[in-house]
């Protein structure tokens, strides 16, 4: 061969190489420490196969901003290849017609015998998969310093009683009993662990799930009101605005005793060397531990035009999938694996726990999904009962009969 045909022979090459290898444009909300290095292991995984990750993050715990981004992308006709949609919300995208059938991935890859049916499910619009599921994050989870409950030498708490109990001794040793962040989607997290801890989870289907006027009108939802409302006398007075891993970092470096968040917040604790049980405690949120709210992330494709992207954003959903995939991203996020059979001997005792929790209360009936995590009900309910529960919050003034029937009427909202 001469010089020049094999010059010639290794451009052909280099062409190919270059049809084949395309773009994918990923749309997410991971930003934080623990969420930055999940999201790493996203784009490291496409970069393997040898495609070009192009990164569309938008600031904003639990995802608000990034939704209203979306929609102008994709209302002027230019959406991403990729974005972190979950739940219902997938439903009302694919019903717009601008999400691609990922079938052949699915099938090739065996999805319908490696996740739970319930997920499944909501991965698919029409019988044909429309998204590719990463995670099970558990959102009723109550963080805990160590360092903090044993300066204060209170016990970590197992019901609301024993709560506001551990809040008061934190308090008078002089650290900030409740971690909180007043953003709307913060306060309704913590809501709807409180839902499930007073009422069970019986009672959350009822009212967050199936919205039924009589259970949001009646007295086990006053109830409800009113603990969320205590629960706010521990706050301190910094909270309003306050992104949700900097409440993190003050139970991270002890000056707050407890959090209700996702196990997302895990991710931040691990990400600042943190260990559990020994630096700080994962124990279900008062009153939960026979319950779990669910929240899985998953990535809605977009229907592309260009090969070469299409084929980038096949790979980024067979990847997403994959064993590899699912052990690194978790162990960083914080969540479990959504994949069913996965070897979890890398992930340390919460997951174990939310693991054996997600198998038991699917089997016992209490796995319920989180509707502050838009897993329930339509976004726009979401959203409508959503602000109802913060200017509850936020209003001293306001009554909890005024609060249950604005949450009732939110509830309406189609
Ligand atoms: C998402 C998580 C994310 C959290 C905070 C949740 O809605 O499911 O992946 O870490 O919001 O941003």
């Amino acid at each position: 061969m001469t010089l020049i045909q094999r010059a010639a022979l290794a451009a052909i090459a280099t062409t190919t190489l270059a049809v084949k290898a395309g773009e994918v444009e990923v749309l997410h909300w991971w930003t934080a420490g623990g969420e930055a290095k999940a999201a790493a292991a996203l784009k490291a995984t496409l970069q393997a196969k040898g495609h070009t990750w192009k990164d569309f993050a938008v600031a904003g715990g639990g995802g608000d901003n990034a939704m209203t981004v979306l929609k102008s992308r994709v209302v002027s006709g230019n959406a991403p290849a990729a974005a972190q949609i979950k739940g219902p919300s997938l439903q009302e995208w694919a019903a717009e017609g601008v999400l691609a059938n990922i079938d052949d991935v699915a099938k090739a890859e065996k999805w319908d015998s490696l996740l739970p049916p319930a997920v499944a499910n909501v991965m698919k619009y029409k019988g044909n998969y429309i998204a590719a599921p990463v995670n099970v994050h558990r959102v009723n989870w109550l963080w805990v310093s160590n360092d903090a409950f044993k300066k204060a030498g209170a016990k970590v708490p197992t019901n609301w009683d024993e709560f506001f109990v551990a809040a008061e001794a934190l308090k008078k040793a002089g650290i900030i009993p409740v971690a909180h962040g007043g953003q709307n989607w913060q306060d309704f997290t913590v809501f709807e662990s409180v839902a499930l801890g007073v009422g069970g989870a019986d009672f959350y289907k009822k009212a967050l799930v199936q919205l039924d006027p009589a259970t949001l009108n009646g007295a086990t939802m006053s109830k409800v009101l009113d603990t969320f409302k205590k629960v706010k006398t521990y706050t301190d007075k910094n909270a309003p605005g306050r992104d949700w891993n900097l409440a993190t970092a003050m139970v991270i470096k002890g000056e707050a005793g407890m959090q209700m968040m996702g196990d997302w917040a895990k991710g931040e604790f691990v990400a600042a060397g943190k260990t559990p049980g020994k630096d700080f405690s994962c124990v279900a949120a008062p009153g939960t531990a026979k319950a779990f709210t669910f929240n899985v992330d998953s990535f809605a494709m977009f229907k592309l035009k260009n090969e070469a992207n299409i084929k980038a954003q096949k790979d980024l959903a067979a990847a997403i999938m994959s064993t590899d995939f699912q052990e690194v991203f978790n162990l960083n996020k914080g969540s479990i694996p959504v994949r069913l059979n996965m070897n979890l001997a890398k992930f340390d005792d919460c997951a174990k726990l939310s693991s054996k929790d997600f198998v038991e209360t699917a089997k016992s009936g209490s796995l319920v999904p989180s509707i502050a995590h838009q897993m329930a009900v339509p976004s726009a309910t979401t959203g409508a009962i959503q602000d109802a529960v913060s200017q509850f919050w936020n209003d001293d003034k306001m009554s909890t009969k005024d609060a249950q029937a604005k949450i009732a009427a939110a509830a309406r909202t189609k």
